[in-house]
């Protein structure tokens, strides 16, 4: 079924106000006069994405009013309603030259196509060679879920976790899957998921917007669902040019930078050794981590440029120290 007959109400209404506005074909020029109103309308969402975001959290999509409206109407008005909130992000979907002429409504139906492409590309070319339908696996800051779907194919089980419960709403509305369970990660990093139970776990676009503290915390939990042996697949961006590093963050005490350390959306670099020193202090084996465009054919995404850090579980069983780093005993 295509995309649009899926998103039946979110389509009705946007038809009726493309009559309206004479806004007939993708390919339509918008007026100079709409364009400006256009331009307004992304400032204007623009503002308003700071107190989605929960205002200087790096949560986004986390204030409580996106989950009550996500809980009411049918199906279709809540996917389109999931839809338009996902299009805020600043993560998800963006405006191009490419896509700069569609109308708002064909503006949100290829961005969900395009993100669902991508997550399919990305499934297909970094992780289904270490999927099996015997697997539970856990995806680590599902988002809304494109990822999750896609692999949910491919396994018995996928736990597809976060810690914004308006980005788990807008998954469940979204990206449903009779094998897919949406679950929120706890204010202190749990995951709420039984120890050792876990097969394989992998994280795309997630490892780069946490601090060095929290990356550590989210290592021990992983440590702890994982059976042993088991592997992490996570995607990081080391060295990526124009990213600076946590501590270059912290050192700049420009109000600029102040204010976008407080309230911007948080974006590390990591070097390969930190990297390297941080996944083996929390007891996993040495990661192999390598550039992501020398492991596949080019995914056309933002990720091309970065790298794919992959490591296991010792098969040995470690002592995990509640609260710590897990030490070898
Ligand atoms: C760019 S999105 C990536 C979504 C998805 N993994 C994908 O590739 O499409 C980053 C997600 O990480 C989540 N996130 C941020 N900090 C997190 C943390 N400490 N633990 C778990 N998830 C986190 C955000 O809520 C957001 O949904």
């Amino acid at each position: 079924m295509p995309t649009g007959c899926r998103f039946g109400a979110l389509h009705m209404k946007f038809i009726s106000k493309q009559r309206r506005t004479g806004e007939a074909g993708v390919n339509c020029r918008p007026s100079r006069l709409k364009r400006k109103s256009l331009s307004t309308l992304a400032r204007w969402l623009q503002a308003v994405r700071a107190p989605l975001a929960g205002l200087g959290s790096q949560r986004f999509l986390e204030s409580r009013w996106i989950v009550w409206s996500l809980a009411f109407g049918t199906r279709s008005w809540r996917r389109a309603l999931a839809l338009r909130y996902v299009s805020f992000s600043p993560h998800y979907f963006y405006r191009t030259p490419l896509n700069s002429e569609l109308s708002s409504h064909q503006f949100l139906i290829s961005e969900f196509r395009r993100n669902t492409a991508s997550r399919r590309r990305i499934f297909r070319s970094l992780l289904q060679k270490d999927l099996n339908p015997e697997q539970v696996v856990l995806d680590y800051g599902c988002g809304p879920g494109f990822l999750a779907r896609a692999v949910s194919r491919q396994v018995r089980k996928v736990l597809a976790c976060d810690v914004s419960t308006g980005a788990l709403e807008c998954a469940r509305a979204l990206n449903e899957g009779p094998n897919i369970s949406y679950v929120l990660i706890d204010r202190n990093g749990r995951i709420p998921v039984p120890d050792a139970s876990v097969d394989l776990i992998y994280s795309f676009a997630v490892v780069q917007h946490v601090t060095e503290d929290v990356f550590r915390s989210i290592l021990g939990e992983w440590w702890r669902v994982l059976r042993p042996g088991a592997t992490v697949i996570c995607q990081v961006a080391l060295n990526a040019e124009g990213w600076r590093s946590e501590a270059q963050w912290r050192t700049d005490h420009s109000l600029r930078g102040r204010l976008r350390w407080r309230f911007g959306l948080h974006c590390f670099s990591r070097t390969r050794d930190v990297l390297y020193a941080t996944v083996t202090a929390a007891g996993f084996n040495p990661p192999e981590i390598a550039a992501i465009a020398t492991l596949c054919s080019p995914l056309n995404d933002d990720i091309d440029d970065q790298h794919l850090c992959t490591f296991t579980k010792p098969r040995k069983l470690a002592r995990y120290v509640a609260g710590g780093a897990p030490w070898e005993k």
